[in-house]
């Protein structure tokens, strides 16, 4: 009975963290985070739109094998979820696209994947990247995207947080995530900022609906004066 309960459990969290359950409220808008997270208007900022997506970060032998119907595989063939919002903002923005990316890929496989990624959360990893930002000091507003994994930020964006100092910047989150919403992502990334960092109007696209979401993503930076 008890093993009977275990293995409902992992099937449970399994589909809830690829995204074939029902959406969660959590999913919805993009909300405000913090009185100090106003919207901040176009003019006179210099913008990076900065994104961790796992196609980026993973190498695929047979490209031809991926069924991009699997809602577990879809996400290694580029674009990711992440990069599409991403690519959709910087239109919108006209800033700079910087790609986080580690120096170890990730598995493409997703249970490996999966494993992975909660190692690193367990230990507090901050995975090695590839690249840093040329001239982070000339940005002042960092639109920073990332999936949820594990219901926080996945590693590699702890790395990139740890990397610069955002003193005085505004970080604007976007997320694409499964039925765990975001989860605790956004109070993670605050804990990570200095205190006159200022967190933005975020928002999170529930991966079924990533597809549709140009739309959302243009009334969202609009909202804030984008
Ligand atoms: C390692 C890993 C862990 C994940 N953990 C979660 C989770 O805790 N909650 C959730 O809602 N989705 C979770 N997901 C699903 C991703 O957030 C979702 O598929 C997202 O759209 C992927 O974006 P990407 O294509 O940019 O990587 C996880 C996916 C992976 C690969």
């Amino acid at each position: 009975m008890k093993q009977w309960l275990a293995a409902a459990l992992a099937v449970w969290l399994l589909a809830a963290i690829s995204g074939c359950g029902p959406a969660p409220a959590a999913s919805v808008p993009a909300a405000p985070v913090s009185a100090a997270g106003a919207d901040v208007p176009r003019e006179g900022h210099r913008v990076l739109i900065a994104y961790f997506t796992w196609a980026e970060n993973t190498h695929v032998e047979d490209p031809s094998a991926v069924d991009p119907d699997a809602s577990t595989s879809a996400s290694v063939l580029p674009p990711g979820n992440t990069a599409r919002l991403a690519g959709w903002i910087q239109e919108r923005t006209g800033g700079d696209l910087f790609s986080i990316r580690v120096k170890e890929p990730y598995s493409s496989e997703y249970e490996e994947c999966l494993e992975r990624a909660a190692w690193e959360k367990q230990i507090g990893s901050r995975p090695e990247l590839t690249d840093r930002v040329a001239d982070m000091d000339s940005y002042d507003v960092i639109f920073l995207g990332y999936p949820n994994w594990w219901y926080t930020l996945p590693m590699p964006v702890m790395t990139f947080l740890e990397s610069y100092d955002f003193s005085g910047k505004t970080v604007i989150p976007f997320c694409a995530h499964g039925t765990g919403g975001l989860a605790e992502s956004v109070e993670d990334l605050r804990a990570a900022l200095p205190e006159s960092a200022r967190v933005g109007r975020l928002i999170g696209v529930y991966r079924p609906d990533v597809d549709s979401a140009e739309p959302r993503i243009a009334e969202w930076l609009a909202d804030a004066g984008w």
